[in-house]
């Protein structure tokens, strides 16, 4: 996507850089929307710290980095042990997006069998193809998720926009390029379908005012942010007519889990007749696990972000301010899980599908006998 007129992914090698061990870049997702920053990660340290400390955040792009983060390790130190030890940091970082296991796998199944003088270039070659296959996962779901904005366009009387309710940055910020949730949003303003974005504010981190909104300004798409709170009354008053989530790990039988409050809307959706999409890159689904409530782990994170907000003051500084009184603590679960009885469909790169075993199974036939 463009930022200020440039083409934009939101992790991308360098090759200009004439560094031997790799040159990747990132965008620093902690400042925006008020800077724009770009920083280099070199080496393995770099990483584990941008993806734990969420420089870099959504399931997409945790596990793209974590592919690059293998590549630059395998040219410092190519051997068995540095594969298994990589693997193992970098998995440790942040335990509930599926899609950081699925890329350090297939990076160590792609390694393990080279001889070690080849790991190098084949990891990197290796993360570039993950890369480029994100993106044209999104991409597809965009094109799937299109059919289903241009059905309630057409129920509409002309020109009234589809309104369209999305928590948390599941934008391209947080994959590649395009996003999940973002990408229909993103065909159905290229097919000049009028639109109307509400944008969740997604406390404790505000990743929808912070993400999903610059995105929104970014693209020129018609929008508003509105608190957490809000949704429900909008689905009561006829204000939503689609909802479209992201998620950080889809269960074989279609549970969904994604960020902490997705399961509220999925609530008041079906309570309103509101369709309810969660839209997911096939990595994103965890074939080994049925039952989401049980088995995800859903990560704490620090107080902190609980009882502190970011944001700029009139002189333009960013800072953090204290919201609460001295000695509160917080509790700060950063996932939740919608049963996927509360989920109208899964739009996938493959096409739509129910969020049931069976829709899954027909969708990803190789996948169906797990
Ligand atoms: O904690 P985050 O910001 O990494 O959480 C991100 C989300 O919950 C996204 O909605 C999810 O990863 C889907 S991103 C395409």
């Amino acid at each position: 996507m463009k930022v200020n007129g440039k083409h934009y992914r939101s992790i991308w090698f360098n090759h200009d850089s004439g560094h031997d061990t790799g040159h990747v870049q990132i965008i620093d997702q902690r400042w925006l929307p008020h800077e724009f920053r770009v920083v280099d990660l070199t080496n393995r340290e770099a990483f584990v710290t941008a993806i734990r400390d969420m420089w870099v955040r959504g399931a997409p792009l945790i596990g793209a980095t974590a592919a690059y983060g293998m590549a630059v390790q395998m040219a410092l130190d190519p051997s068995d042990l540095s594969i298994e030890e990589t693997h193992e940091i970098l998995h440790s970082t942040r335990p509930t997006a599926i899609n950081l296991r699925w890329a350090l796998d297939d990076m160590r199944a792609h390694l393990a069998p080279l001889p070690v003088a080849k790991r190098a270039a084949a990891a990197l070659a290796r993360a570039a193809e993950i890369c480029d296959e994100d993106v044209e996962c999104n991409r597809q779901i965009g094109l799937h998720g299109l059919e289903i904005i241009k059905e309630i366009a057409a129920g509409k009387p002309k020109g009234e926009p589809v309104r369209i309710l999305t928590h948390c940055n599941a934008g391209w910020l947080a994959t590649v390029d395009w996003g999940t949730a973002t990408s229909p949003i993103y065909h159905a303003m290229e097919a000049q379908i009028p639109l109307h974005v509400w944008v969740d504010e997604t406390r404790p981190r505000n990743q929808g005012a912070q993400l999903t909104a610059w995105e929104m300004v970014s693209h020129n798409v018609p929008h508003s942010l509105i608190v957490d709170n809000a949704g429900g009354h909008l689905m009561q008053h006829g204000q939503v007519d689609l909802v479209i989530v992201g998620t950080d790990r889809t269960t074989a039988n279609g549970d969904v889990c994604n960020k902490i409050g997705t399961y509220l809307k999925a609530l008041a959706a079906h309570d309103n007749g509101v369709p309810f999409y969660v839209a997911l890159p096939s990595p994103t689904i965890d074939w080994s696990v049925r039952d989401g409530l049980t088995m995800i782990p859903i990560e704490e994170r620090d107080g902190h972000e609980v009882t502190h907000v970011q944001g700029k003051l009139a002189d333009g500084t960013v800072t953090r301010v204290q919201i609460s009184p001295d000695g509160t603590g917080a509790g700060n679960p950063a996932f939740d899980v919608t049963p996927a009885r509360l989920v109208t469909g899964l739009i996938t790169e493959r096409g739509i599908c129910a969020a049931s075993a069976e829709g899954l199974g027909a969708m990803f036939s190789e996948r169906a006998n797990f």
